[in-house]
């Protein structure tokens, strides 16, 4: 049976998007920002090593994407920045993934064109999981995401405070498949003036916030303060499973295993399945069994 359980607001990677035009800031920006989210840096690169220009001015490793930028070379970049321990990954940009050689549009295309009785439609459906799986990719990666994504540009001719005409260049809807910003915590848009207007946040400090030249010293705290507010991440559902096994065998029952839980770490849970992640590895220690205690203990000595 399903059960409800509190709604808390757990400790949480970002997920950002920087969308802008052309020398909007959206490198710069997210490069700033990751800097001021955490120390070690990943870039992934889709436009031909424009980011290593700030080479000078940010310390982070990149790989680039030249070739094809498929879903996959992007979801092989996001795991390898997994692996690689990195505390923050920008994607600059998430565009090519989608109207760049390999992306899904040339996909959904191909696809259409191997059958003439395919139409629109299925072809959709086939490339849909593609796009899906980056989007998973992107969502359950353990780091800081920023990912920036260009716009199509227009030029609009104003009025100033003069009655004198300007020109504007304004960027219209993201390249991305539509929808992509109800997946993300963060949107903002990006001007000619680098001046950031956020579009969507789920962090409330944000809403409808103007930020000029954002990065380490006025976004980044705000959202380091916004992800790091909740409480503190439960264990995994393999790991309650595995606190269950260790209780049997210490022959504890249900209300016994929660009994040891609140002594040992002074709480007062009501389930085990609310002892966080780093509370964890005290529970597992004190229901080891003595003799396997021993065991290890000699194991790490021999
Ligand atoms: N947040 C910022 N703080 C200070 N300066 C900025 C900021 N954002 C952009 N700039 C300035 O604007 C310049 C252009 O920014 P950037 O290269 O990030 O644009 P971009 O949107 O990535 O362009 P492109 O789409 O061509 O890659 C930077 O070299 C920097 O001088
Ligand atoms: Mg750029």
């Amino acid at each position: 049976m399903k059960q409800f359980h509190k709604a808390t607001k757990q400790q949480s990677f970002l997920r950002m998007a920087l969308v802008g035009p052309s020398g909007s800031g959206k490198t710069y920006s997210s490069l700033r920002i990751a800097q001021g989210l955490g120390n070690r840096i990943a870039l992934i690169d889709s436009e031909r090593g424009s980011a290593a220009k700030y080479a000078g001015d940010f310390t982070f490793d990149t790989v680039e994407l030249d070739t094809s930028f498929s879903p996959s070379e992007y979801i092989e970049g996001i795991e390898a920045a997994v692996q690689g321990g990195y505390d923050v990954l920008i994607i600059d940009s998430l565009s090519h993934a989608w109207n760049d050689k390999g992306g899904i549009l040339e996909l959904h295309d191909a696809i259409a064109a191997q059958d003439k009785s395919t139409n629109d439609f299925t072809a959709w459906r086939k490339v849909t999981p593609e796009h899906n799986r980056l989007v998973d990719a992107i969502l359950r990666a353990p780091l800081h995401v920023l990912v920036t994504m260009r716009v199509k540009t227009e030029y609009l001719m104003e009025k100033d405070e003069h009655g004198k005409s300007v020109i504007h260049k304004v960027g219209l809807k993201p390249i991305q498949r539509d929808g992509i910003e109800f997946e993300l915590d963060v949107v903002g848009n990006l001007d000619e003036n680098n001046t950031l207007v956020i579009t969507k946040t789920r962090c409330k400090s944000l809403f409808q916030a103007t930020i000029h030249h954002p990065g380490e010293d006025n976004i980044a705290p705000v959202l380091k303060a916004w992800l790091t507010d909740g409480a503190a991440p439960l264990i995994s559902d393999e790991q309650s499973k595995e606190l269950w096994q260790l209780a049997k065998k210490a022959g504890l029952s249900v209300g016994g295993l929660l009994d040891l839980t609140n002594k040992t770490l002074g709480q007062a849970y009501t389930s085990p399945r609310e002892i966080t992640l780093d509370e964890f590895p005290r529970i597992v220690e004190v229901l080891q069994p003595p003799q396997e205690k021993e065991a290890e203990s000699e194991n790490a000595v021999g």
